[in-house]
């Protein structure tokens, strides 16, 4: 490839990658009469109300973090009747939110509504899976839905902004927030990430039922050292790219309002102090019209970090590096007024600011009617609706991965005579709701054991015995040592059951607290007594079906060797015992795919499969000088993309419209999906490419498209995946994305661990 066939190329290609993802044009940010009302409203305003307006205080009684500072509740509803707070975080309930929304509408000088955030993730009251789970489902529609649900129960609660979707590409299961993304991969991520905002901000955000979504965390917060949490990411141009921005970037264009910085350090500099991601790439290159809110305390967190030397240099440096909205360092509030006063900070840097945060105010449709979102009787009418938890239980099935099921042991018949349900977490009501669980009732998700027991017949006797427990003593208290039980005695009772049942189901994994913020772990195994508990049940009866809850990848060890079947069933929300019993009763035929790979052991994280090939791929003369470990393979247990069904489908190998195309030309791969199995089910066909050669080295398969597709048993359908320049463009080391000509496989198939490549190539005229 020659340097100026590759500008011809650029110059042909569209400027956003995953274009095709990109849904109908949403209601714009920016109109002319909404620029000019702000233009009016900034005229009057005092630089105090305006810093006012970049000011965001929690509600003390739900944090996430180290309070800085609380001031008492008078100066707090002073600083609003003032002016001086134009948003708050973690306010609860319709009515509560109209008490303070009307302090600061009636109350304040210039009437300016405040907007209210709070963590909607996956779901408010009603819960639906966490966010990795979902992505398993490969169902745009349904993880839109859930997202849509969200957003109606949250917005008759009174919250108008949710802070998600998290878009954070990770690749390391030791990353407890992993359960918050959408996996591994940009494609999926991007598409997911898309899906998303669309559900949470509707097709209009002044919508009732329409709150704004907050892109999180920018950026590279999934890539930090080690998978500890708040680590430092230290990753190449090309990863944060190629990798890292395309989910945010994807959904900016779909019209997200607004994007929260990351905690992390990236290349030196903490994100919310980093004028190249937030100034250049956000606002310049991608003209983002909405806002960046910093994480919570971040800005005074640049102390830490040491690039600030106290709180009026840390918010003298987030201000100017484009960091709009100050959440809970009192940094702004404090110091900025003095800051622009004596010309450290231009006042025309402060009015973007505002202007960036009452445009979303604007599109929220706070100023037609600041209390919309605030309709108590709404709220008491919506939380929990009866369609909102069939539509949870729907996304939840979906959001099911079968996999193994050796002998077809699943799906069982409801007849059986008897059933063994083994495991603290199958009674468990709690770890199903996962983290970030909104404002669910406690202990309000249907057990695993409640929904087996709901799906037998009359006549099945279904005998419970929990084993050993997952987590001892307090599951808040975060430390390792809540799962190291030694408590042995509920084996006794455990193996009885197991003896005398046909079927045995055996529920392991983590509980909710396992994962989420602030939950890194180097030992991502089943942990305390669970894989003994295993052992002496799968004697005890063999045919022992394994339910997995947990928000990361596991390491599964002799489990996975050993048990007949496994059902990857996450922690997925308020009727996940009912969801998964659809599954293993066949009510539903499983259709989930990994999004993201599960490792053999916690030493190959972090572990995807678009890793690149090295110069050393392959053993060559079988000697110990190429890339591999000598105690196990690369490869990982269960790849991205991989899933079962109650069926089986074939694949044919890809069919090209042409062995070439050049830049302006569709290439249109065609393949054709069977069911060739007894039952009707949905496949996920997958297509990926390898670009053979680049200027800098290129993932050995990269995810471009996939379907999910619902076929009966005999039924074929042909699928096919257009192919642009577009597609095939990248980061390349010339600064901007564009495909370089040359020649490149083609793979469909229904993992990532699909073969059979085809070969085109594209042209440079
Ligand atoms: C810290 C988390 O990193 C962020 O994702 C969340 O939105 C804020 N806390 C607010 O709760």
């Amino acid at each position: 490839m020659t340097y100026s066939a590759a500008r011809l190329l650029r110059s042909l290609l569209l400027a956003l990658p995953f274009a095709a993802l990109a849904p109908a044009a949403p209601a714009p940010l920016v109109d002319a009469a909404t620029e000019q009302r702000i233009d009016t409203l900034l005229a009057q305003m005092t630089v105090e109300e305006k810093v006012g307006q970049l000011h965001q205080l929690s509600n003390a009684f739900d944090t996430t973090g180290p309070v800085p500072e609380k001031p008492d509740e008078l100066a707090r509803y002073e600083a609003i009747r003032t002016g001086r707070t134009g948003s708050a975080l973690n306010v609860g309930g319709a009515a509560s939110v109209r008490r303070i929304q009307q302090l600061a509408v009636e109350g304040s000088r210039l009437h300016i509504p405040m907007i209210f955030g709070y963590d909607v993730i996956h779901g408010y009251r009603t819960i639906f899976p966490v966010p990795l789970a979902e992505a398993a489902s490969w169902d745009l529609d349904a993880i839109t839905l859930s997202a849509r649900i969200a957003a109606t129960e949250a917005a008759a609660a009174g919250v108008d902004w949710t802070f998600a979707p998290m878009v954070d590409i990770a690749r390391d299961a030791r990353w407890g927030r992993i359960m918050e993304g959408a996996g591994e991969d940009p494609y999926l991520g991007s598409a997911i990430a898309v899906a998303r905002v669309r559900g949470f901000q509707g097709p209009d955000l002044r919508s009732p039922d329409a709150v704004a979504a907050c892109l999180k965390h920018f950026a590279a917060y999934g890539f930090g050292e080690a998978g500890r949490d708040y680590n430092t990411a230290d990753l190449s141009e090309s990863t944060l790219q190629n990798v890292v921005l395309p989910p945010f970037r994807a959904a900016i264009a779909a019209g997200a309002a607004t994007v929260m910085s990351s905690f992390n350090d990236i290349g030196g500099l903490p994100a919310v102090v980093h004028t190249r991601l937030q100034r250049t790439i956000l606002k310049g290159e991608w003209r983002f019209p909405g806002f960046i809110v910093s994480d919570w305390g971040a800005i005074r967190e640049s102390l830490a970090h040491g690039v600030s030397v106290d709180l009026r240099d840390a918010a003298r440096l987030a201000l100017l590096s484009g960091n709009d909205m100050d959440m809970e360092s009192a940094a702004y509030s404090r110091h900025l007024a003095s800051l622009v006063a004596d010309g450290s900070v231009p006042a025309t840097s402060l009015d973007d600011a505002v202007r960036r945060i009452l445009r979303v105010k604007f599109a929220l449709g706070l100023f037609d009617d600041p209390y919309r979102r605030c309709d108590p009787a709404r709220e008491k009418r919506l939380l929990e609706a009866p369609e909102h938890l069939a539509a949870a239980r729907d996304v939840a099935r979906k959001s099911i991965v079968l996999l193994k099921n050796t002998g077809s042991l699943l799906p069982l018949d409801p007849k059986l005579r008897r059933i063994a349900v083994i495991g603290w977490l199958a009674g468990d009501k709690d770890t199903p709701l996962g983290n970030w669980r909104g404002q669910a009732r406690p202990d309000s998700a249907i057990s695993l054991l409640e929904g087996i027991r709901a799906a037998v017949g009359p006549r099945t006797v279904v005998d419970y015995a929990e084993g050993a427990k997952v987590t001892i003593g307090d599951r808040h208290a975060f430390m390792d040592s809540q799962y190291n039980t030694t408590d042995r005695s509920g084996f006794r009772a455990a193996v009885a059951a197991a003896r005398k049942a046909d079927v045995v189901v055996l529920a392991l994994g983590e509980d909710a607290w396992q994962t989420g913020e602030g939950r890194s772990q180097t030992d991502i195994g089943l942990k305390g007594l669970q894989q003994e508990l295993f052992a002496a049940v799968s004697a005890a009866n063999p045919r022992t079906i394994v339910v997995l809850m947990n928000g990361r990848p596991l390491v599964l060890g002799r489990v996975a060797e050993k048990a007949p079947v496994l059902v990857e069933a996450w922690h997925l929300g308020s009727q996940a015992g009912h969801a998964i019993a659809d599954v293993l009763f066949g009510q539903y035929n499983p259709s989930g795919k990994l999004p993201a790979s599960f490792p053999r052991t916690v030493g190959q994280c972090p572990i995807y499969y678009a890793h690149k090939n090295t110069g050393r791929p392959i053993p060559g003369d079988g000697r110990v000088f190429w890339s591999h470990y000598t105690d196990t393979l690369n490869t990982p247990l269960y790849p991205f993309g991989f899933g079962l069904s109650y069926t089986t489908f074939n694949l044919s190998a890809p069919r090209l419209s042409a062995t070439a195309i050049g830049p302006r030309e569709t290439l249109q791969v065609t393949a054709t999906v069977t069911n060739t199995g007894p039952r009707a089910g949905a496949e996920v066909v997958q297509l990926y490419t390898r670009d053979m050669v680049g200027s800098e080295t290129r993932p050995v398969k990269e995810l471009k498209g996939f379907r999910k597709i619902e076929l009966q048993p005999g039924e074929s359908r042909e699928v096919v995946f257009p192919i642009t320049s577009a597609d095939l463009a990248y980061f390349t080391p010339r600064g901007v994305w564009e495909a370089e000509p040359g020649e490149f496989q083609v793979f469909v198939g229904n993992s990532s661990e699909s073969d059979q490549p085809v070969t085109f190539t594209l042209r440079a005229e």
